[in-house]
């Protein structure tokens, strides 16, 4: 596979590669100078690959301590991210050092926002294991903490030096994890290429596997576009929120329990396309989520969901993006009341 190079302020380069992972100490040899690092990663992709990478980062000469901490979302707060920096410090890591991220997005978010903020930014490498952290959060540059407020409430603009996509650590993802991913790819497709949309309708959650490297790539390489075009997100980068409007309400009606965020994004991409899409669209749409056991609706009326689709549950004349896709691999933005959306969604007129 080619590697991808993002030419945004700081440009760097995707290395999409089976096995990549063994040779992380060459490709990270090639970007920084440095031979200090501290791994960032969860317990289980820890358990998995962290020794993998320090064998090829001792290779290179590089002398590593690896930081790790519980998986999951529940970690991604200001208590790890506070362990996280004490553990940088008390490593002697300098400005010129570096940290490398290895794991899912949880992972990729945290570490991406110490590197940003330890001794006011210092480099850092993505090493992404989830499919949607290869190609969503590893690329593009935000990085985040939740607050008890709310999800990604606090973070920074910090692109990596480094992207390394290895697509054999995906074969250890479980079935729901990987079809997580999928909901994202499937949306890459909507948004911008009617023919990686085909690639992926023409397969299934087993079959897309002997595919895998190239949808990867594609995906990657349409985010590296708009994240070009748009990279601090104040236009074009809204394009990626395809289906997140009606997903991140159907999350958060859940309580983040029932619905990942795949899920959501899956089931709110339909409720947008029912109602602004052709038939025939929608019906492309749910038979490739169908493929992928993505779900294309949500127990809860919309009249439940669309509450939280507003910043402020009572505020109506507040404004709300929300993007449509009237053909495949092609999104529009459309602005409007959160009044208008409401009456809009529930198909009144
Ligand atoms: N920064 C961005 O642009 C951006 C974009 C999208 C999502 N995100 C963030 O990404 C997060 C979600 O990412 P995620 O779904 O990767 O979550 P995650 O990092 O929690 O990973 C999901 C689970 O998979 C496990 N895992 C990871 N790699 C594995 C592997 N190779 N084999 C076996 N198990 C593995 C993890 O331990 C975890 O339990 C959210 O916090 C979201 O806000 C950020
Ligand atoms: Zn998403």
């Amino acid at each position: 596979m080619q590697n991808i190079r993002v030419n945004t302020s700081k440009p760097y380069d995707v290395v999409i590669q089976r096995g990549a992972l063994n040779d992380a100490g060459k490709y990270i040899s090639e970007v920084t100078s440095s031979k200090r690092c501290v791994i960032i990663t969860d317990d289980i992709v820890g358990r998995l690959y962290a020794d993998t990478l320090g064998r090829s980062l001792t290779e290179y000469g590089i002398e590593y301590s690896t930081f790790v901490f519980p998986n999951g979302e529940a970690s991604k707060n200001i208590h790890t991210l506070s362990d996280m920096y004490d553990h940088l410090c008390s490593f002697g890591l300098t400005r010129t050092d570096f940290v490398i991220a290895l794991g899912g997005g949880v992972t990729g978010d945290m570490a991406g926002f110490a590197a940003g903020t330890f001794l006011r930014g210092i480099q850092y490498i993505q090493i992404p294991t989830t499919l949607l952290a290869q190609i969503d959060s590893s690329v593009g540059g935000k990085t985040a903490i939740d607050l008890t407020g709310g999800k990604n409430l606090v973070g920074v603009f910090k692109q990596p030096a480094l992207v390394i996509c290895d697509s054999d650590t995906l074969d250890t993802l479980t079935p729901e994890i990987f079809s997580d991913g999928m909901a994202e790819a499937v949306k890459y497709g909507m948004i911008r290429d009617n023919s990686l949309f085909e690639l992926i309708a023409s397969h299934d959650l087993d079959s897309i596997k002997e595919v895998i490297d190239e949808v990867v790539y594609r995906c990657i390489d349409i985010k590296r576009v708009v994240v070009e075009n748009d990279e601090f997100d104040n236009g074009e980068r809204m394009i990626l929120n395809f289906g997140h409007t009606i997903g991140h309400a159907i999350e958060a009606h859940h309580n983040y329990t029932n619905y990942t965020h795949g899920q959501g994004v899956a089931a709110g991409m339909c409720y947008i396309s029912r109602r602004f899409a052709s038939e025939d669209v929608s019906n492309k749409l749910e038979s490739c989520l169908n493929s992928y056991k993505l779900p294309i609706t949500d127990d809860a009326d919309i009249s439940e969901l669309l509450p939280y689709c507003s910043k402020d549950k009572k505020c109506q004349s507040e404004n709300i993006n929300f993007i449509v896709c009237e053909e495949i691999g092609s999104a529009q933005i459309r602005k409007c009341t959160m009044e208008e959306f409401c009456r809009l969604m529930e198909g009144k007129q």
